[in-house]
């Protein structure tokens, strides 16, 4: 299972949930890079810049595809072109949908502010823009979306059993 969504959406979260659920190990790419990198993805954005780091969060992805694992995505890796290919030969790619003021709410909030450079390097309304032009995406390449707004962890996490 593959959970996508933008920044916010509580991927992390939920895989880690699910994964206690079913009894099943989760990976979380956003962490896996920063521990094969030996640095935090902010680090590496204000080193490297996106383009490189899109190219590991790729190399990442694809490996974490090819075992058994709950995997938790970056909000960002659907902007790769070769990363909406290999999630659309899956049939198990799950949306995390939330409304952006929501997300903006929890993404401002949450003091893990370090693992998101573009939350600091963005304002409000490029946020907005960069959400509007990723919703397309993750609806493309998902077969199960599911509206988190009013749910609990819990709850999606019940959903997602439901559903799967
Ligand atoms: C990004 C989302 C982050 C992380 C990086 C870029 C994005 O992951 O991969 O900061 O482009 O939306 P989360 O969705 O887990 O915050």
């Amino acid at each position: 299972m593959i959970l996508i969504g933008f920044m916010g959406a509580g991927k992390s979260t939920i895989a880690r949930l699910l994964g206690k659920e079913l009894g099943r190990p989760f990976i979380d790419i956003d962490t896996e890079i920063e521990k094969n990198l030996e640095m935090s993805i902010s680090e590496y954005f204000a080193q490297r810049g996106e383009t490189a780091f899109r190219q590991i969060e790729l190399e990442v992805l694809k490996l974490a595809l090819t075992t058994e694992r709950i995997i938790s995505t970056g909000g960002g890796c659907i902007e790769t072109a070769a990363v909406r290919s290999l999630l659309k030969e899956r049939q198990d790619v799950i949306f995390l949908r939330c409304s952006f003021d929501l997300l903006y709410e929890r993404v401002t909030r949450e003091a893990v502010a370090s693992l998101r450079p573009l939350v600091n390097q963005k304002t409000k309304s490029e946020l907005t823009a960069l959400y509007e032009s990723r919703l397309g995406y993750y609806q493309e390449v998902a077969q199960i979306t599911i509206d988190t707004d009013a749910l609990t962890p819990i709850e999606i996490v019940e959903e997602i059993q439901q559903l799967v």
